[in-house]
């Protein structure tokens, strides 16, 4: 037996579960493991210091995997941006056939990679984002909701309300993120109107995630209350793992005319990076989202999504239906 949904159409993959783009994660390691699953495997593009070197990226990724893989392009508010246009040019070129935008302002993005014949899945929030990122033309929605990791927005929807609400009105194929990892949410997603699911924390405990071994077992002892929200007061919130950096940074924030500058020395990406590498769980700041109550393992990319794939299976064929009989 198999799931098929419009988005594994769409994507060209067997299973419809997609990683999605993990800043410091999303490299070849990870994304080819995922495609090689029957999965869409994502490497992220910022991950890469130049354009440059993410062509040579998606070259390494082509060589473990001749499956499908996308590459995220998320486009945050910088004071000096990253050459947005030449990442999504080397994206182009290299013959990406998906990719997954996040962030502000899409529109100039997906209008290039439309224009190339690229296939765009608009990752947001809110249902007004997912209707107009719709009517830009992406050809498919991630809708995240508010137990994810990253950038779960400002209106703290939780996915039991913002997926089915989103399904009311996009008509294009949409997937669930936030909070997914195993089989009992992919049944979940697909009953609340999506066509797959998007996971990020979840594929961090995998064997071939390419972070260090404390990380991962530090998802596996967390539980679901183990995540906290920072710059809330900065109106950009991010929802990260429970460690003494995040406690801080909330501490720090909560105090009456907090600014950005305050946390900034605590917050930077390189430091995050440091934690993820030497498994310093102290080092920076973590991403990951509630789900971290749902991890009990670190499988192989096979063995996670195998597992999930027939777990949803069994519950739609077998505990659902066993519900419905005669009157
Ligand atoms: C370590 C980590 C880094 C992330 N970095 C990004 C990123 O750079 N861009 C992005 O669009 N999403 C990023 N995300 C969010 C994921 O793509 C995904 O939307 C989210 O993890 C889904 O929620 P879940 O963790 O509950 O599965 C990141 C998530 C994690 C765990």
């Amino acid at each position: 037996m198999a799931l098929k949904t419009r988005f594994t159409e769409l994507a060209g993959i067997e299973h419809p579960i997609v990683q999605g783009g993990m800043m410091w994660v999303g490299r070849a390691e990870l994304a080819s493991a995922v495609s090689n699953a029957g999965g869409l495997g994502i490497l992220t593009a910022l991950t890469q210091p130049t354009p440059d070197d993410l062509r040579r990226e998606i070259d390494r990724c082509r060589s473990m995997t001749d499956k499908p893989f996308g590459v995220n392009l998320t486009i945050l508010p910088a004071i000096k941006p990253p050459p947005y246009a030449e990442y999504r040019q080397a994206i182009i070129e290299s013959g990406i056939k998906i990719v997954e935008t996040a962030g502000y302002k899409p529109q100039e993005h997906v209008e290039d990679f439309k224009s190339h014949g690229v296939k765009v899945v608009h990752k947001c929030t809110a249902v007004r984002h997912a209707v107009s990122a719709e009517r830009m033309g992406v050809d498919a929605i991630s809708i995240d909701g508010f137990e994810c990791a990253g950038h779960p927005g400002e209106e703290d929807i939780p996915g039991l309300i913002l997926i089915p609400a989103a399904a009311d009105q996009v008509k294009i194929p949409m997937i669930a993120s936030g909070g997914f990892g195993d089989g009992r949410g992919l049944a979940a997603a697909l009953a609340l109107g999506a066509e797959g699911i998007n996971m990020g924390t979840r594929f961090c405990a995998t064997v071939e995630a390419p972070i260090h071994d404390n990380i991962k077992q530090l998802l596996v002892k967390h539980d679901e209350r183990d995540t906290n929200l920072i710059f809330r007061a900065f109106r950009n919130t991010g929802r990260v793992a429970k460690n003494s950096v995040s406690d801080q940074v909330v501490e720090i924030g909560s105090r009456p005319g907090a600014e950005f500058k305050d946390v900034q020395p605590l917050v930077s990406g390189a430091k995050g990076r440091v934690a993820l590498e030497t498994g310093d769980i102290d080092a920076g700041l973590i991403w990951a989202g509630m789900v971290q109550g749902l991890i009990h393992d670190v499988p192989t990319c096979q063995e996670l999504i195998s597992r999930i794939v027939r777990d949803a299976e069994n519950i739609i064929t077998q505990r659902l239906s066993r519900f419905v009989q005669p009157a």
